[in-house]
């Protein structure tokens, strides 16, 4: 089962407390650091819905797919809802030991011309991994001097809205479409909610 059926079914049980405590349970402020080197924190995205994916630079294969999917997944998205805000792509690493901000700037490059790749203090990696409960593991770091290890992690891209808060995520077997049309369905709801964008009548 997963996280998100689980929600689902929880929410059938006790509607009114499972709502604000899965709001509750991801995510939150933080602090990073940017690819200029500049302190960086979740209300510069404020405004704008973010697309979310923890990895290192230095990830073999999957990051790199992940990154390809994600990039995909906004051009999906922006071709098929032309009238939708653009979606703001956020890589933030869990390898801050090798992925400097100038390592961070050159990766960036290769996958979407939007992205934008964070990194920070251990302790600020720490946190923000933890507030979104990212499993990562160094488990091939031998010694100070090492710089060839792998590390293994989990693989989520998460969903948020424009004041910051988890809306949605979508693990590794979540393909482009699918991504594109979830968040396209969430976005438009949204703005229609708040008078933002006139809803749309299907005649078909
Ligand atoms: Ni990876």
């Amino acid at each position: 089962m997963t996280w998100y059926t689980y929600q689902k079914n929880e929410r059938k049980k006790a509607p009114s407390k499972v709502e604000s405590v899965g709001k509750a349970q991801l995510g939150g402020p933080f602090e990073l650091v940017s690819m200029t080197g500049e302190p960086v924190t979740d209300k510069d995205y404020h405004g704008k819905f973010v697309l979310l994916y923890f990895g290192f630079t230095y990830c073999p294969d999957i990051c790199p797919n992940e990154l390809l999917k994600l990039g995909a997944a906004l051009k999906a998205y922006e071709a098929e809802n032309p009238d939708l805000p653009k979606i703001q792509p956020l890589f933030i690493t869990v390898d801050p030991r090798r992925d400097t901000v100038a390592q961070c700037r050159a990766y960036c490059q290769d996958f979407h011309p939007r992205l934008q790749a964070l990194t920070g203090t251990p302790e600020q990696i720490a946190r923000i991994t933890r507030a979104y409960r990212v499993y990562f593991n160094d488990v091939g770091v031998r010694d100070e001097d090492d710089d060839d290890y792998v590390v293994d992690h989990s693989i989520v891209m998460y969903f948020l809205g424009e004041d910051g808060e988890f809306i949605d995520f979508f693990p590794q077997l979540c393909e482009a479409p699918e991504i594109a049309s979830r968040m396209a369905e969430t976005v438009r709801e949204r703005l229609e909610a708040d008078g933002r964008l006139k809803k749309q009548w299907s005649l078909w």
